[in-house]
């Protein structure tokens, strides 16, 4: 399929790379300008909260990119280190994610608000979970202890596949973050026109843009590289 597509990889990355850029500063201007700033312990319990969009777009979303995008952002990586690279950022954007949600529940917990209510938040641990499943698959499959050649061989297209889902998840649950949080903010008389309401609405758009030229990059092929003679992603033994 990727081959098929006729298009490389690497100017969806260049394009993912701006938007995500942007799409960071978007939401630091909102949590930060507009909604008065982040802290973990604070009188002003939404100062608690505003980590959690904060922390869910630029830690897991934009590292978890990051982090899909490795292969096709260093075509010339050695496999090892590119995998690495891969492994490492979807911790951390998994730990960042992590705390991220701590940070909603406890806004909610401190202002006295029930937990996990809405499809927002139901998507969200769904989609959180099935990450962290994903992380152990890819681990003990191509890390450690690593399985046989042919069983990686048969599982590297549906790692892809089911990473890919995931990833569209999260992407789906933010945005229907930034959409119950305008909902609650515009009923409780912020200006429907305003410009929060554009600024947040238009970081939603970005989100989505920024996702899929995420999804290009992954399903596109790489720009050509000289490989070393024999080279396969996985060697092929026999
Ligand atoms: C993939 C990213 C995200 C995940 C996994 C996620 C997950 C969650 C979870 C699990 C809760 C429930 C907390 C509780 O019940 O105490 C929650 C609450 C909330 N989140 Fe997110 N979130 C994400 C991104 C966002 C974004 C970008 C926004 C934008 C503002 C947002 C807005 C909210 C709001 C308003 C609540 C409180 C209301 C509710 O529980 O639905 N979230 N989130
Ligand atoms: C939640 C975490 C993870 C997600 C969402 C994820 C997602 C993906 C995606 C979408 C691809 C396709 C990228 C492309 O073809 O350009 C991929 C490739 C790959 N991933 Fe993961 N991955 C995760 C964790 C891991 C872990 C822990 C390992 C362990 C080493 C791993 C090893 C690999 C390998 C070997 C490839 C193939 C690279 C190639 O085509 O040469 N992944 N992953």
């Amino acid at each position: 399929m990727a081959g098929a597509l006729g298009v490389k990889a690497t100017p969806f990355t260049y394009a993912a790379h701006a938007l995500g850029a942007a799409a960071a500063a978007m939401v630091l201007v909102w949590c930060i300008h507009f909604r008065g700033g982040l802290a973990f312990e604070a009188v002003n319990k939404n100062l608690i909260f505003n980590v959690h969009p904060v922390l869910m777009l630029i830690g897991f979303i934009i590292l978890g990119s990051e982090a899909i995008m490795v292969y096709k952002v260093f075509p010339g990586l050695s496999h090892d280190t590119a995998k690495l690279t891969h492994l490492i950022l979807h911790a951390i954007a998994i730990v960042l994610g992590a705390v991220g949600i701590y940070c909603a529940f406890k806004f909610h917990n401190e202002s006295g608000i029930a937990n996990l209510y809405s499809l927002h938040s139901w998507l969200g641990i769904g989609a959180i979970s099935l990450y962290g499943i994903q992380w152990i698959f890819g681990f003990v499959t191509f890390f450690f202890p690593g399985a046989a050649p042919d069983v990686r061989r048969g599982a590297l297209p549906w790692h892809a596949l089911f990473g890919l889902f995931v990833y569209v998840l999260t992407l789906a649950t933010a945005e229907l973050g930034f959409l119950e949080k305008m909902t609650f903010l515009q009923s409780s008389g912020l200006d429907k026109y305003g410009a929060e309401a554009l600024l947040v609405n238009f970081t939603a758009l970005v989100v989505v843009l920024f996702g899929a030229a995420v999804v290009v990059a992954a399903v596109a092929p790489a720009a050509k590289v000289e490989e070393p003679e024999g080279y396969a992603p996985i060697p092929v033994i026999g």
